[in-house]
């Protein structure tokens, strides 16, 4: 069988590594091209946009792909969009690799914010210390908020940097412990975060840092995604993906 898994996430680089252990599963990874030097995947990867759902669609036919993983981030809505119409078009069959979202705990103090703009609001007028766990796309419009101080980690440098008098860039690649979170909230005396709800173990060190030390944190709430037959871990994708290729059999495809 040959599979393409939509990636740019921990979750589908260990998947990949899981079906390559296989022998049987001929695995293709797809990543965006967002990193400069993204992490090795351990299999063959393809990197860049297909050109919407059309192109994704083309791409599945003409390279007789099997079945199509999407593991990509929860937020990453528009090529899970693209995945669910390009499965449609096509006949390919699509599983998607969800993360469950984090839940708020005893001693979390979080904010909803139902979008970006809705999360610059809510850090309110008067200057305050903010740890943007953001990515590139939605930073920018915190040059809303000009009166923050911001401290900004990405895996690239954030080119152009973002227009505000005072912000604070660290270049590094995850994951972080909560023990290294709470250092970098105490040293940058931090006292607000804004993160997203990814869910998984990778990036949940800054959420529980902030429970740690009573600091609030502004959670930009999830997209819709598309309603397609969904998992939340490897062994269930290797689970379908095996009922797939008992079905297939059965046909005698
Ligand atoms: N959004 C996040 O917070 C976040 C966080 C960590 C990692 N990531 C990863 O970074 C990638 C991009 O995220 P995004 O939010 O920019 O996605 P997006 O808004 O849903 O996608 C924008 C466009 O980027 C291309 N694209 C996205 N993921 C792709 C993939 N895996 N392979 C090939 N092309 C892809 C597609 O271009 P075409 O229409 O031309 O095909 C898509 O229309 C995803 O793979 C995601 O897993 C995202």
């Amino acid at each position: 069988m040959k599979i393409l898994v939509l990636g740019g996430t921990a979750e589908a680089r260990a998947l990949a590594g899981a079906l390559a252990g296989r022998g049987t599963f001929d695995v293709i990874m797809s990543l965006a091209g967002r990193t400069l030097k993204p992490r090795a995947q351990g299999v063959p990867t393809r990197v860049g946009g297909f050109g919407g759902a059309d192109g994704l669609a083309a791409y599945l036919r003409d390279e007789k792909i099997d079945a199509l993983i999407d593991a990509t981030h929860p937020y990453a809505e528009t090529i899970s969009a693209n995945a669910a119409r390009a499965s449609s078009e096509t006949g390919v069959p699509l599983l998607a690799l969800r993360r469950p979202p984090w839940q708020e705990k005893p001693g979390d103090h979080w904010i909803a914010a139902a979008s970006v703009a809705a999360a610059v609001e809510a850090l309110g007028k008067a200057p305050r210390r903010v740890f943007l766990a953001l990515g590139r796309k939605e930073i920018e419009s915190f040059a809303a908020a000009p009166q923050h101080t911001y401290l900004v980690r990405s895996v690239d440098p954030v080119d152009p940097p973002l227009a505000v008098p005072h912000a604070i860039y660290l270049t590094v690649r995850g994951p972080f412990s909560e023990a290294d979170d709470r250092a970098l909230l105490d040293r940058h005396r931090i006292d607000v975060i804004v993160a997203k709800n990814s869910g998984g173990e990778a990036s949940y060190g800054k959420i529980a840092a902030a429970r740690a030390l009573h600091l609030p944190v502004v959670i930009l709430e999830r997209p819709e995604l598309p309603e397609v037959p969904s998992v939340e871990t490897a062994e269930d994708v290797l689970v379908w993906l095996d009922h797939a290729v008992t079905a297939a059999a059965t046909r005698g495809v």
